[in-house]
């Protein structure tokens, strides 16, 4: 158990301005997220100085709400929690600047996090509709994020040992650029998930890179797949947003291969894992885990293997700053402190092999 803790943890790495208040690391008392998914569904993707000019917009009516929400007191917050990286430095700069200055007011001590652990603890949170309470160690962790695709052993909280991760693209961005490609608005995740389910035909086979017997993942060869099949089908015409020169159900039936191609190989390496090292848990987290399909298939085969997975609930795997305070309440515990030169770290690591 770490100490009694109450957290107000900042983020934004990408494109959402998040604040949170979480006691004792899983206890959400607030958890405000403004998402610039609109803004940059109009371009097609993120644009990193206009997403760094709208966290400055939005982060002071975020903190209001979220500290409205916690109806907490200065005197109650242990410390300030802050992504410290990876992510856009512009962007992450907001977030660190914001958090310095609440420290350094405050008096609070300054708490760097690395957003993937974030990722990763916010399978922490409490959620009474789950059937295992928390992870169980040792455990298999797979994070797939827009950035980050890997697999992680742990076996105690904050260690950390690399099974695998991608050698090219992120499955989040092969879901982004996949979904460009077949017409489907930004961000290609869920706008695929949705089409795939509209799906009445299952017949569209894409490759899988099994990379040997590693736990390394690559999507590129997939998302190059797709793109030929793409263009063979439209006779090279390019597709925009909502006009794509394939039917509904053309649509529907690609992203469905697609999605059971990344699908497959995210649950049989996890799974493998699992397996291998023993594991008691299994944990999903990132923004490729509120995919319904994915959920579903991790679940029933941890399940036949007799290991609980546990998944944070959608809102908690695309980003939020409940899952900063997650990670911030174990970090603080074990004494991880940053000075007010705090720095982002666009490129920072979670873990090496
Ligand atoms: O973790 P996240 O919110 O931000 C990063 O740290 O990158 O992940 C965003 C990624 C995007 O690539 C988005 O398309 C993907 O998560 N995503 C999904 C779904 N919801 C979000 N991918 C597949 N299915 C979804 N339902
Ligand atoms: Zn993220």
């Amino acid at each position: 158990m770490t100490p009694r803790s109450l957290i107000l943890a900042v983020e934004s790495s990408c494109d959402e301005t998040a604040i949170a208040v979480v006691e004792d690391g899983s206890r959400i008392l607030a958890n405000v997220v403004a998402s610039q998914v609109a803004m940059h569904a109009a371009s097609g993707g993120i644009v990193p100085e206009v997403a760094a000019r709208a966290h400055l917009r939005w982060i002071v009516p975020v903190f209001d709400e979220a500290w409205a929400a916690a109806g907490a007191t200065w005197d109650d917050i242990s410390a300030v929690a802050v992504t410290e990286g990876p992510g856009l430095a512009g962007s992450l700069l907001v977030g660190i600047n914001f958090a310095k200055t609440l420290a350094y007011v405050h008096g609070k001590p300054l708490v760097p996090i690395n957003h993937l652990e974030g990722h990763l603890y916010a399978a922490w949170l409490a959620d009474e509709t789950r059937e295992v309470a928390e992870p169980i160690f040792p455990l298999v962790a797979l994070i797939v994020s827009g950035g980050h695709t890997f697999l992680v052993e742990m076996r105690d909280h904050l260690q950390y040992r690399l099974l695998g991760e991608t050698v090219d693209d992120a499955a989040g961005e092969a879901f982004d650029k996949v979904g460009r490609l077949l017409g489907l608005p930004y961000p290609g995740g869920p706008a695929i998930m949705a089409a795939a389910a509209e799906a009445t035909r299952h017949d569209v086979v894409f490759p899988r890179a099994w990379l040997g017997d590693t736990f390394d993942f690559s999507f590129s060869g997939l998302k190059t797949a797709a793109r030929r099949t793409i263009a063979t089908e439209t006779d090279g015409h390019g597709t925009a947003i909502g006009e794509s020169a394939l039917t509904a159900d053309r649509v529907a039936e690609l992203a469905d291969g697609f999605q059971e191609s990344v699908v497959d190989v995210l649950v049989t390496k996890a799974l493998r894992a699992a397996r291998q090292i023993g594991a008691k848990s299994v944990v999903l987290g990132g923004g490729v885990a509120a995919n319904r399909v994915l959920r579903d298939r991790l679940a029933a085969g941890a399940r036949g293997a007799g290991i609980p997975l546990v998944v944070p609930r959608p809102a908690l795997c695309t980003d939020n700053g409940a899952m900063i305070g997650a990670a911030g309440a174990r970090r603080w515990a074990a004494g991880s402190r940053a000075g007010l030169d705090l720095d982002a770290r666009p490129s920072l690591p979670l873990a090496r092999r």
